[in-house]
């Protein structure tokens, strides 16, 4: 079983507002659906993870506090078998004492808050109220009592387990605190037989990372920590979503966009289109071609010709199409084993050897020609024909015949694009996408397709 743990602020909730946001709910919840289980991590006391809770529909399975002890797993209250040792030894010989949350928040007869009095009151009543808090500390307070510190620490160290350490802060305060202290450790502790995920944002997460099965930094963490644990196997991500899709996906194939992904043609099409573009005295910038990525050869010429509200006859129109076509064809001539995008060969080497199966999806009548070109055939299983398509991208419909053709669903492919259109196209059909460049709507971004070799990638595909 997988079991996601999860720090709160700065990880689950954002900063700077410290919000959930609705794609890593969503993500996490469909993590339940598939009988993982999620759990919070987190300073916070149990109180106010209960509110987030109620709040946003998304329960945890499990809660730990920043000491490492569970205070929730499932629907019942649990408090740590040490800490209530400590709690007997000090009921037992009448030490009066205040009590710490998680979150450093204390419990004290001088901030008259109503859990102190109870504490004071009987024993049963400790017992009871002190499950629902995430005890750090006990301090012990002359404040409440007259006999010596020293007398009290013999007390409790002779009464208590050696798993504490005892400070006395000064003369009139001793703190208890547990010596095992931290998330990583209660990990270990308790959930050792479970493959564990933790996905943390700060010095606080450093050990739960490090000790879990597979441990996620994320971007906006100090970059000396997060640099120190991407060198110890950590991945970096954005968003938590990221990380719980690229676990909890059964990926089977991949759907490649051809142009800009596979290889890099991007750049003749724009050649070709900027040279059609100037007859007709438009001038074509890169910011414009994005829009031209992914979209057909036709739609790409209306697209063009919209900006002076060109409307051609249909002959010169066609005649504009085929004679764009022929200067990319002839751009094609200086294709080779260089024009073959970074990583993709070797990407293209593992998918096959892992028995992945590829197809590719791109709305380019030149695929099967540029594939044979690049000598890229053998490792393809299909492709899908735009001429037989009627919708193009942003619209699904040529990734579900991709996926289709590989005989896999929508749930078991994960599609690779460089353009907006595409990556639209793959949420539409409600596939997980890698974008190459700066794309919205894609599971994650890469600044380059030798970043498809990195461990985010593999561990999405091939769960290694
Ligand atoms: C890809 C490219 C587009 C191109 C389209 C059609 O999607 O990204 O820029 O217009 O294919 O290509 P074709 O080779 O058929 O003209
Ligand atoms: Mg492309």
């Amino acid at each position: 079983m997988k079991i996601f743990y999860i720090d709160l602020d700065g990880t689950l909730l954002k900063k700077p507002d410290y919000n959930f946001t609705s794609t890593d709910v969503k993500a996490l919840k469909k993590a339940q659906e598939r009988g993982a289980k999620f759990g919070i991590a987190s300073g916070r006391s149990h109180v106010e993870i209960d509110y987030l809770e109620r709040e946003h529909g998304l329960t945890s399975n499990l809660t730990i506090g920043l000491n490492g002890m569970v205070v929730k797993k499932d629907q019942d209250l649990i408090i740590s078998k040490l800490d209530q040792e400590v709690l007997d030894v000090l009921l037992k010989h009448n030490i009066e004492f205040e009590a710490q949350d998680g979150g450093n928040r204390v419990f004290s007869s001088q901030e008259e808050h109503d859990f102190i009095p109870k504490v004071l009151g009987t024993n049963m009543f400790v017992t009871r109220e002190l499950e629902k808090f995430d005890i750090k500390k006990i301090v012990i307070r002359q404040l409440f009592n007259e006999r010596p510190l020293d007398e009290i620490k013999g007390i409790i160290e002779g009464a208590c387990s050696a798993r504490y350490n005892y400070f006395c802060i000064d003369n009139k305060t001793i703190e208890i605190v547990r010596k095992d202290v931290s998330k990583g450790n209660a990990i270990k502790e308790h959930f050792s037989d479970s493959e564990v995920i933790a996905i943390g944002d700060s010095h606080n997460d450093r050990e739960m990372i490090l000790l879990a099965d597979q441990g996620y930094i994320m971007r906006n963490a100090l970059p000396e920590l997060r640099e120190e644990l991407k060198g110890r196997g950590a991945i970096e991500i954005g968003d938590v979503f990221e990380a719980v899709e690229v676990e909890i996906a059964d990926i089977k194939g991949v759907l490649f966009d051809l142009d800009g992904v596979i290889a890099d043609t991007a750049k003749y099409h724009y050649l070709a289109w900027r040279e059609v573009a100037k007859r007709y005295d438009i001038e074509l910038c890169e910011g414009f071609n994005e829009n031209l990525k992914g979209v057909s050869r036709r739609e790409s010429l209306e697209k063009i010709l919209g900006i002076k509200n060109i409307v051609l006859p249909e002959e010169e129109f066609k005649s504009v199409l085929k004679e764009k076509n022929e200067l990319y064809i002839n751009y094609l001539e200086e294709l080779g084993e260089d024009s073959i995008l970074p990583g993709i060969k070797e990407f293209l080497i593992d998918l096959k050897r892992s028995n992945k199966r590829v197809a590719v999806a791109s709305a380019s009548k030149n695929a099967p020609y540029i594939l044979e070109k690049l000598e890229l055939l053998k490792y393809i299983d299909y492709i899908a024909d735009p001429g037989s398509i009627e919708r193009g991208k942003p619209e699904p419909d040529i990734f579900l015949d991709a996926a289709r053709g590989i005989g896999l669903k929508t749930d078991e492919v994960v599609g690779i694009e460089d353009s907006q259109a595409g990556v639209d196209a793959l949420y539409r059909a409600n596939m997980l996408s890698i974008g190459i460049g700066d794309l919205r709507n894609s599971l994650y971004n890469l600044e380059s397709t030798g970043e498809l070799l990195d461990k985010k990638t593999r561990r999405l595909i091939f769960k290694g």
